[in-house]
């Protein structure tokens, strides 16, 4: 898709149901997937199971960076089981994750920030997935993060990752809805659901890089909550960054 007429796109959307927009997002392309993190981004699920006629239309993928919560890790297969579809579970080099902890140790990222150890668990897997697609879907909302995620477009140009035929588009469904949106689906439609958010935690990421907040406390400030606010992408979305300066 030319830029321009993603823009376009994008601006037509502003108003739209995510419901309608991934209704379009799946019939326009075929190496297409949800990235599923676990958390309430389940309703990507939910809402695309009612747009496709078939579900082996439906490619879901998650990131197993080898330290996400057992709760995440049993939500992700409830999910699978629940809907009775199959979500790719993918990994990262073990090379490269035993040469980080043979350097580093275990917990390098609260000396030195999670990029390094980001890159390794997360980004080069999602770099191998999204290498055989032409276009993904992600949970991104606008109201995840006031410093990073303000601007979040519903449909993009991925310009941080590469498909499979080398242009990538990135779709946003849920970047208007707010978290009560988000939690009203839920509850309406009985979508399963992660039960850390039932601890306190909101925003739910690797075990060691979240933690609980507090009442009043903004998501974005559980998730690896040494480091500065701005700082706070691993990189699944680093356009968010670049597109602060
Ligand atoms: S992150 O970049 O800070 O980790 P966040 O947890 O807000 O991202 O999730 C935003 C979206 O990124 C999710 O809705 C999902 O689409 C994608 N995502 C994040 N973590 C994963 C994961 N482990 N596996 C697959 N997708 C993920
Ligand atoms: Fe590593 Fe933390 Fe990033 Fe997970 S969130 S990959 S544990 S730095």
């Amino acid at each position: 898709m030319h830029s321009t007429a993603i823009e376009q796109q994008n601006q037509e959307w502003q108003s739209s149901h995510p419901k309608a927009i991934l209704k379009q997002a799946l019939s326009d392309h075929q190496a297409i997937a949800i990235s599923f993190s676990g958390a309430e981004d389940v309703v990507l699920i939910d809402l695309a199971l009612k747009v496709v006629t078939d579900k082996s239309q439906l490619q879901v993928f998650s990131l197993d960076t080898g330290r996400l919560h057992p709760e995440t890790l049993a939500f992700i297969d409830q999910v699978r089981q629940h809907y009775q579809i199959d979500i790719h579970v993918l990994y990262p080099q073990h090379q490269a994750v035993e040469q980080l902890v043979r350097e580093k140790g275990l917990f390098s990222f609260y000396q030195d920030g999670h990029k390094e150890c980001c890159s390794v668990r997360k980004i080069e897997p999602l770099r191998r997935k999204l290498s055989e697609l032409d276009a993904w879907i992600t949970g991104q909302r606008k109201d995840q993060s006031p410093s990073t995620r303000s601007q979040v477009a519903i449909i993009e140009q991925d310009s941080a990752f590469t498909g499979r035929n080398g242009p990538l588009v990135k779709y946003n469904p849920l970047a208007n809805w707010s978290s009560a949106d988000v939690w009203q689906y839920i509850r309406m439609f009985d979508v399963p659901f992660n039960p850390l958010h039932q601890q306190g935690f909101i925003s739910i990421g690797c075990q060691p890089c979240t933690r609980a907040v507090l009442p009043n406390q903004h998501e974005r400030e559980g998730r690896w909550w040494w480091e500065e606010g701005t700082q706070k992408e691993c990189g699944l979305h680093s356009g968010n960054v670049i597109a602060q300066g």
